[in-house]
């Protein structure tokens, strides 16, 4: 059967690569729905190249520029365009690709009208892990991971030996000051910290893989895909970004998942799951890799990737407070309202002034979310 899928964040790094995967199938994959945010420019193209029959943007003013030009297809925005487009009945298959905490409830309307879901928008899984498994359980649908390292887990893991998994290795790039001196850090600026030396991705996460959030987010985002606890996980720095996690079983073997760092590999594993499809990635020559290295992260320099093992312990709305804080925290540095070594403080205040009982539905998690934003917003 084709894969009708609708996209939610076409113009976004992940989405644009997805698109890429998805022309080079036309026999398989066809595009039903695209939502985008505010680059217009960019979604008309996509418009004109692969026919989806409905779209969403951010705005009514934006929703009206395309209806003039696109008078045959449906065009929506805001929330319910999302939600829309997540739920369309002629798609089967839903990209998640936005970014932050505005993916949960399209996301979990996916679930639950039982789309197939391929997962990129992390922070989904971060603030409402609980609430998304239970309905995918309840579902009975498929949720494929998109990050690389999840992708490569879910490759490696074997079901059938569940109870023999020892533990997952995150590994992680180390970012753009892997090895820039700690005392140097308050002059970081937003320019250094969105130059990622391997991955070009969009703003939130390519500071949050300059502040290793990224890596505590998917710590968290592995708990709740693979059913790990936090002790069963560790994360590894590896700068060449080859080897994208591994499996340790208890028989000694390890298990690894390796290629170029290109996000086409993952999207296109998720996109024809169960089988495999051929892409344009280059494949890995071995005998022109000179060496792989490891190193343990320095937590010190790192502050906030000790801080998501702590918020995933705690458990409830805690790592969902962690996200909205950082979110905010995040936007404040881009513009250049916090310093970059404030990241970590403000994030830390925020949860250490926790003293709500939000609960885990979906509106305690809504609240929860805003009352982090809030909170965090008073510290600047
Ligand atoms: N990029 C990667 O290599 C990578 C790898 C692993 C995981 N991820 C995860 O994948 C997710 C997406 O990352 P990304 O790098 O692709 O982010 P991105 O480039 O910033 O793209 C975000 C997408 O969300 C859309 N969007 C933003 N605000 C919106 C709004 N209010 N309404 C509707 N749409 C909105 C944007 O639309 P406009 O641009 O049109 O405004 C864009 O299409 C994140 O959760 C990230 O952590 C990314």
């Amino acid at each position: 059967m084709k894969k009708k899928i609708s996209i939610l964040g076409s113009t976004g790094s992940i989405g644009v690569n997805s698109l890429e995967v998805i022309k080079t199938a036309p026999e398989t994959f066809e595009v039903a729905a695209l939502a985008a945010g505010y680059n217009t420019h960019l979604l008309l193209e996509q418009i004109q190249k692969f026919h989806p029959r409905l779209v969403s943007v951010a705005t009514e003013t934006l929703a009206e520029d395309i209806r003039e030009q696109f008078p045959s297809i449906e065009v929506l925005w805001g929330e319910k365009g999302l939600k829309e487009v997540a739920t369309y009945s002629e798609s089967n298959f839903v990209i998640s690709a936005l970014v932050g905490a505005k993916g949960i409830e399209p996301t979990l309307a996916a679930i639950s009208s039982q789309k197939e879901v391929a997962l990129a928008n992390k922070e989904v899984l971060v603030a409402a892990g609980e609430l998304v498994m239970e309905e995918v359980q309840r579902q009975h649908v498929q949720l494929l991971p998109i990050d690389s390292e999840h992708s490569a887990i879910f490759q490696v893991l074997e079901q059938k030996n569940r109870e023999n998994l020892k533990k997952i290795t995150l590994t992680a790039s180390g970012g753009p000051f892997l090895n820039r001196a700690l005392e140097t850090f308050s002059h970081i600026t937003p320019e250094e910290a969105l130059r990622h030396p391997k991955w070009k991705m969009g703003n939130r996460i390519s500071i949050d893989s300059a502040t290793l959030m990224n890596k505590g987010f998917e710590v968290i985002e592995a708990h709740w895909l693979f059913g790990v606890s936090p002790s069963e996980i560790e994360v590894v720095i590896h700068p060449e970004s080859i080897i994208h996690s591994t499996v340790s079983y208890r028989d000694g073997n390890m298990l690894a998942c390796l290629s170029v760092p290109d996000m086409k590999a993952p999207i296109a594993y998720a996109l024809s799951y169960p089988r495999r499809m051929a892409t344009e990635v280059v494949s890995l020559d071995l005998t022109k890799i000179k060496t792989l290295t490891f190193e343990e992260p320095d937590f010190k320099k790192f502050p906030l990737l000790a801080v998501a093992f702590e918020a995933l312990k705690k458990g409830g709305v805690f790592p969902c407070l962690l996200n909205a804080a950082d979110e905010v925290a995040v936007e404040a540095f881009l513009k250049r309202r916090i310093l970059f070594t404030q990241i970590p403080i403000v994030i830390e205040k925020t949860l250490s002034s926790y003293s709500e009982s939000f609960p885990l539905s979906l509106e305690g998690i809504l609240e929860a979310d805003q009352w982090a934003r809030k909170k965090t917003k008073e510290l600047f």
